[in-house]
């Protein structure tokens, strides 16, 4: 593993599980130093003791939280080099199964915290004219589906903050991108079913969607992420970058 983010100081949402707990790891392995965000403190504290990071308790979605926690750790360290948002959530279900609270919830987490928490972070990335912000997009934020209204709106949403936000500070050293991951082995795969999927049932899903025709490993996203952290992706901003087994080349 190169050091391709020594001295970073690095804020990732989401930490506690799937992608998001991927990345820590990824990201620790690479030289960064990580402060984690989750409102699960138990699986949170559980990530931040395995990989010697900090970890801060609370939800995405409140806009307050979002803004003291990115300055306190730009005051901690001095800087703040990159933001990943990976923290989610997902409603299965199409408009007439979304109840007004489900609707605000996932628009909550999945856009306004992506939106309270850039906008906190570039505050400190402009006065340094350097930084970098990778966004969780995903298939559904491109194509759509079907059961997944809400889910697809706001990851639609996610995409076109990337890129908007990219262009705002695209001559200011700051890079904004995003990975569009496709089905994914985490806990979000069972969030939101009234069974769990069995092993045959997501080989079957793989098979009949997915060219790769099998589902990714949270570490093949979180190796990207890092990549788009990383000096390495220096001309690459305002990218969806599809991580996808080939989905959306269909
Ligand atoms: N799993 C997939 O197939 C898939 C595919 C494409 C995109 N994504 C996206 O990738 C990201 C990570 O998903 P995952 O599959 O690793 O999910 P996951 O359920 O394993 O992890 C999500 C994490 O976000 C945290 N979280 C949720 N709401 C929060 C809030 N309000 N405040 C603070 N923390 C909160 C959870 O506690 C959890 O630790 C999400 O944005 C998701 O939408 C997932």
């Amino acid at each position: 593993m190169s050091q391709s983010l020594a001295g970073r100081i690095a804020v990732i949402t989401g930490g506690a599980s799937g992608m998001g707990a991927a990345t820590v790891r990824e990201f620790v392995a690479a030289g960064a130093t990580v402060t984690l965000i989750d409102r699960n403190a138990e699986g949170a504290q559980q990530v931040a003791d395995e990989t010697g990071t900090t970890a801060i308790i609370g939800d995405v979605s409140d806009a307050d939280f979002c803004t003291q926690t990115i300055d306190q750790v730009a005051a901690t360290h001095g800087r703040l080099d990159v933001l990943v948002n990976c923290a989610g959530t997902i409603h299965r279900a199409a408009a007439a199964g979304t109840s007004d609270d489900q609707w605000r919830n996932i628009m909550a987490v999945n856009v306004d915290a992506v939106f309270y928490l850039s906008r906190a972070a570039v505050r400190h990335m402009v006065a340094q004219q350097s930084g970098a912000i990778i966004n969780f997009g995903s298939i559904w934020g491109e194509r759509g589906a079907a059961g997944v209204l809400a889910y697809c709106a706001t990851k639609g949403a996610v995409h076109q903050i990337t890129r908007a936000m990219a262009l705002d500070h695209a001559d200011q050293g700051i890079r904004i991108n995003a990975v569009a991951p496709g089905e994914v082995e985490t806990p979000m795969i069972s969030t939101g079913r009234t069974t769990t999927p069995s092993a045959a049932d997501l080989q079957a899903l793989a098979d009949a969607t997915i060219p790769i025709k099998r589902l990714a490993q949270p570490e093949e996203i979180a190796r990207v992420v890092r990549f788009l952290a990383s000096d390495e992706a220096s001309y690459l901003t305002g990218a969806i970058i599809p991580v996808d087994g080939g989905y959306t080349a269909q």
